[in-house]
């Protein structure tokens, strides 16, 4: 027997506002055509002003915990994957434990950018692994608008904010790859490339700072440690591409996207992609993915599934699972 964890429920909760590619156009030299053409992203929701990443984070948690059938003191811990909190310290997940009136348990954040839900996954699967807890919350939420550069068109224009959630729960497998839940993780990260993406501000320099990215040198590196990190956790847990029915990619560009699965020689058709709606919503971008996936009717029980990511850093990884 082994233990594994399972995914038992999922939600995900975007901002009412919605922008369309359109908007940018009255204040940047940028059009329509050229950030549909170079991105794939044709709107994305930014949050009110009032609204933080734990507003976010709480009602995606919410909608996964009704969608697993549990209240918030059923969960043994939060985990909540973001590079925006709503403040230094505490963390957004004890925010997020306060909001859902969570009294026991614990909770924190994994800061590995677009890479943190991955990174989270594979956090909370170890929580789950050594028996440290039985049911983890693990959320994904950003508020990307509050970082932007609102006069750098190569920037602002391909991010969103929103959140998604899931709940992991520790579960009996037979040690085989046809047990249901994580099955394979890889993490990797090399910080020679941290000046490819970066916030230029943070607590030691008493600025917020905006976002800024060499994007065609992100772009560069993307495709090629995507798919190495998926086969690498794919053949980690005893599969090949051939079993895998959805590929639920970081949603940052349809072009890494299509370029990763090609490289995979996986076909679109295996391929959730919610970037057009999104944007880039940095470690929301998979849970969001997920969730959506699973109410469009694309992933269902018993299916391989293969997220990837990679991020600020450079971070990346894949975890591979079977829902
Ligand atoms: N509208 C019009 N023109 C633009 C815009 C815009 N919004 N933005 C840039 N351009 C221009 C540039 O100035 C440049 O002009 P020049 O040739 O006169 O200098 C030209 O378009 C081409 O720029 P590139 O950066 O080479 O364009 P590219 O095809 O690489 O597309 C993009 C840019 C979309 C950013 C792409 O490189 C990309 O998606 N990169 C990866 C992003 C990513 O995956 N990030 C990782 C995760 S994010 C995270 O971790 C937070």
């Amino acid at each position: 027997m082994n233990r594994r964890a399972v995914v038992t429920g999922i939600g995900h909760y975007l901002p009412e506002r919605v922008v369309p590619n359109s908007e940018f156009e009255a204040t940047l030299d940028t059009t329509d055509e050229w950030i549909r053409s170079r991105s794939g992203i044709e709107r994305r929701h930014f949050a009110a002003e009032n609204e933080t990443t734990s507003d976010l984070a709480t009602k995606a948690a919410l909608a996964a915990l009704k969608d697993a059938g549990l209240e918030a003191d059923d969960v043994d811990a939060i985990v909540v994957a973001t590079s925006t909190a709503d403040l230094t310290f505490p963390s957004a997940a004890t925010m997020v434990q306060a909001s859902l009136g969570m009294t026991r348990g614990f909770a924190f954040d994994v800061q590995a950018v677009c890479a943190g839900f991955v990174y989270a996954l594979s956090t909370a699967n170890a929580l789950i692994l050594s028996g440290q807890a039985s049911r983890v919350l693990v959320i994904g939420a950003e508020t990307f608008s509050r970082i932007m550069d609102w006069t750098d068109r190569s920037t602002c224009v391909l991010f969103g904010d929103g959140a998604g959630a899931l709940i992991l729960e520790g579960q009996e497998g037979k040690g085989t790859p046809q047990d249901r839940g994580i099955l394979a993780v890889d993490l990797n990260s090399d910080g020679r490339y941290k000046d490819l993406l970066y916030v230029d501000g943070g607590v030691s320099t008493q600025t917020t700072g905006y976002l800024r990215m060499q994007g065609n040198q992100v772009f560069r590196h993307a495709v090629e440690k995507l798919a190495q990190t998926a086969d690498t956790a794919l053949a980690r847990a005893g599969l090949e591409t051939s079993d895998v029915d959805w590929i639920v990619p970081h949603q940052a560009n349809i072009r890494i996207i299509k370029g990763t699965a090609k490289k995979m020689g996986l076909d679109m058709d295996k391929v959730v992609v919610t970037v057009q709606d999104h944007g880039n919503t940095s470690a929301a971008s998979i849970p969001l993915a997920l969730s959506v996936g699973k109410s469009r009717g694309q992933i269902k029980p018993g299916d391989l599934v293969v997220t990837e990511a990679i991020g600020g850093g450079l971070a990346w990884g894949a975890v591979v699972l079977r829902w």
